[in-house]
């Protein structure tokens, strides 16, 4: 299947998490191919704009093609940024960039009102046209400064709550970001769906 991210450290992850899977390990990960035009997220749910990318990709390639996109909603800030998390600072903010808003955004919120979940939707659409879709959540809170120099995006300054100690995904090493965060569950999901989907038995991934 051909990734359709042109984000190298959701690729990165995306395949990591797979390979560790059982249905994963089955099958070959191609990487997004250089001139296929970047696709605009102009879908308003998280599903719509995976299905977006999945199928600019599959169609270029005719290869099964896997998508995903993220978003992260704030409490405080009613759900924001959300499906919008890439934008939030603008059309062209760094991760820095946004990190640097939220927590402008978050500043004199209390502990206990910092919650915060990801959400992952990943999708795998086939040359036939059929799709198997993935989805994976994660609870936790936005800290008050980031911490940690993992990970990517959001990770310094969102502390999941399965994490005894307390700390980013940023302060993780990449398994254990893969263990509990949204991506990883999202993939397990539709690897899971996907081992259904062909017949295939084996070990759980
Ligand atoms: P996308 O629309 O799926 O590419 O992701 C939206 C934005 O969410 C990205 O630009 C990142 O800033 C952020 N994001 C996505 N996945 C993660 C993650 O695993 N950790 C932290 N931030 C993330």
């Amino acid at each position: 299947m051909v990734l359709a991210t042109a984000n190298p450290d959701k690729a990165r992850e995306l395949a990591a998490v797979l390979s560790a899977t059982a249905t994963g390990r089955a099958v070959e990960l191609v990487g997004r191919p250089a001139g296929v035009p970047e696709v605009e997220e102009t879908g308003s749910t998280l599903r719509e704009n995976a299905l977006l990318k999945a199928r600019v990709l599959g169609a270029a390639t005719d290869l099964p093609a896997l998508a995903d996109d993220t978003g992260l909603e704030v409490d405080a800030l009613d759900g924001e940024p959300g499906v919008r998390s890439a934008r939030y600072a603008g059309e062209n903010a760094t991760y820095a960039d946004n990190v640097e808003r939220l927590l402008r955004e978050m500043a004199g919120v209390a502990p206990p009102d910092r919650g915060a979940r990801f959400t992952t939707v990943v999708v795998l659409v086939f040359p036939s046209g059929e799709a198997l879709e993935g989805v994976g959540v994660v609870e936790g809170r936005i800290t008050e400064a980031p911490r940690g120099a993992a990970g990517f995006g959001y990770d310094p300054v969102f502390a999941p709550s399965a994490d005894p100690a307390g700390r980013t995904f940023a302060e993780m090493d990449a398994a254990e970001k893969d263990r509990l965060s949204h991506r990883g569950a999202a993939l397990r999901d539709l690897a899971a769906k996907l081992r259904d989907a062909v017949g295939t038995t084996g070990e759980e991934g």
